[in-house]
């Protein structure tokens, strides 16, 4: 596995209806070490172009300049069968879980529908454990969730229910964009631990975004710090944020709440 963003920028607008320009990303290079699974974190207040760069990631936004390598092709000129196989591969969490889904597909058409379309089951009957395990991995009841509609869902818990898709398609990538927002703290553990797993049980990268630098040192191996669509510091997670060489990072650590001790992260130690 490999992907990689390759001096990418991304503008908007500047046409005659497009609104003013943009530049929401510039001159990004961003590699997921291709010999072992790594988590990624991509850290920066809002509109500093993280989710820019998810959407690059997941091939719902062609670059303006540079380039969006998967295993070492640019993907925009993959043919059929490779960009299937992308597809597959990277799969994402949204920020907003409601935005993504399909509001007349009720919960258990959303996890059997994929786990046909991409082969994980021949038949809705065999696909069926498959969407109750996924449900049950993030802590969702799948017997009160499967014949329900999204709207009859909390925000947090079709959330989850974003979480639990991805897992069970077990991609390679998993691009999250904030992926516990919207859930309290505790079942924001809960479903970091479970992504953290997933990367020791299944070799899965993940790449996830947040503007919390806490949640970010609990899971990821690197770092990206974000800032007016620039990478300003990276590297490993427990040095940027211990030792932060920018400016603009030691303010984001500053700003960071105290540990909440309610939560065991199974770590020693705190930033
Ligand atoms: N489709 C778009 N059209 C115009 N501007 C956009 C669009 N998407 C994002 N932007 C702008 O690009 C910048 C980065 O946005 P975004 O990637 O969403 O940041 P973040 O996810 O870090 O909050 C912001 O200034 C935002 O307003
Ligand atoms: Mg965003």
């Amino acid at each position: 596995m490999s992907l990689e963003l390759r001096d990418v920028g991304v503008t908007f607008g500047g046409g005659l209806f497009a609104g003013p320009r943009k530049q929401a990303v510039r001159g990004v290079k961003l590699r997921l070490p291709s010999d072992a699974p790594h988590i990624l974190a991509i850290v920066g207040e809002s509109g500093s172009g993280k989710t820019t760069l998810t959407r690059l990631l997941l091939g719902l936004l062609r670059p303006t300049t540079g380039q969006m390598l998967w295993q070492g092709r640019d993907i925009w000129g993959l043919d059929r069968a490779s960009w299937t196989a992308y597809r597959r591969a990277v799969q994402a969490i949204f920020q907003d879980p409601f935005g993504a889904y399909n509001p007349v597909y009720r919960v258990d058409r959303m996890l059997i529908l994929p786990a046909l379309n991409f082969g994980l089951a021949k038949t809705a009957d065999e696909a069926h454990p498959l969407a109750e395990a996924a449900l049950a991995a993030v802590g969702l009841r799948p017997a009160e969730t499967l014949g329900r509609f999204p709207h009859q869902l909390s925000g947090g818990q079709r959330q989850r229910l974003m979480v639990a898709r991805a897992m069970m398609l077990k991609p390679q990538v998993l691009v999250a964009d904030e992926p516990v927002s919207m859930v309290d703290a505790s079942l924001r553990a809960t479903i970091l631990e479970s992504l953290s797993r997933l990367r020791t049980e299944t070799g899965m990268s993940l790449v996830y975004v947040t503007h919390d630098l806490a949640t970010a040192y609990q899971i990821a191996d690197t770092i990206m710090v974000m800032r007016n669509g620039e990478v300003v510091e990276e590297g490993d997670v427990v040095s940027v944020i211990r030792a932060p060489a920018h400016a603009y990072t030691s303010e984001l650590v500053a700003a960071l709440p105290p540990p909440d001790p309610t939560i065991d992260w199974g770590l020693e130690t705190s930033p």
